[in-house]
């Protein structure tokens, strides 16, 4: 069996859509989720899901000891980062070792990087008059979203689209794709 955490700062529908995906797994259990966010929307869907879910405050993401304590004490094998802000500190990276995957919503290499999250992505995207754009679900190394890949997918921009039609076209194939990469990574 595989202890997983998720890691999310806002919304959490990535994250709801992974404890859906794996409620009642034999092989592979949500343990818990972590925020840096204590008004987070996840928190609530954790609660409408009974699954734990602890907020840890941003300097926890600086001076990280405490939470790679909690991690190892909680049997975690995983951390999955489904809309999780903050940069991953080293030290983290060094203990669980291509076991920290995220997603991006774009097809990295392109508009990766700090600062790019979110509707910040699709904005820029659509201000570059790209005619695709997609996710990458990757590995996190030590270096900001350029962990090696493990899968992208792509949809098409039309001359209708808008940042939100982007945005959604893009979640939906974060719901379909990222729970089941990580049942065939992690089984
Ligand atoms: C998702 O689109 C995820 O790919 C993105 O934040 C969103 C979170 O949505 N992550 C990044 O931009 C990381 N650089 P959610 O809270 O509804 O899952």
């Amino acid at each position: 069996m595989k202890n997983i955490a998720v890691f999310a700062s806002g919304n959490g529908s990535n994250a709801h859509q992974i404890i859906r995906y794996f409620a009642g797994d034999s092989k592979v259990v949500i343990r818990l989720v972590v925020t840096n966010n204590e008004k987070a929307g996840i928190i609530n869907k954790c609660k409408q899901e009974s699954v734990p879910c602890f907020v840890f405050p941003k300097d926890s993401f600086v001076d990280s000891d405490g939470l790679i304590t909690f991690l190892i004490e909680n049997n975690i094998d995983y951390i999955v980062l489904a809309g999780f802000l903050l940069q991953i500190p080293q030290a983290l990276i060094k203990e669980f070792p291509k076991k920290i995957i995220n997603i991006h919503p774009a097809l990295l290499p392109k508009f990766g990087g700090k600062g790019m999250y979110g509707m910040y992505v699709h904005k820029a995207v659509m201000e570059t008059g790209e005619k695709e754009t997609g996710i990458s679900i990757h590995y996190v190394n030590e270096e900001y979203d350029k962990g090696e890949i493990i899968l992208q997918k792509k949809c098409a921009i039309t001359i209708e689209d808008t940042i939100e039609s982007i945005g959604l076209k893009v979640q939906a194939l974060e719901h379909e794709y990222y729970p089941v990469t990580l049942k065939n990574i992690i089984k």
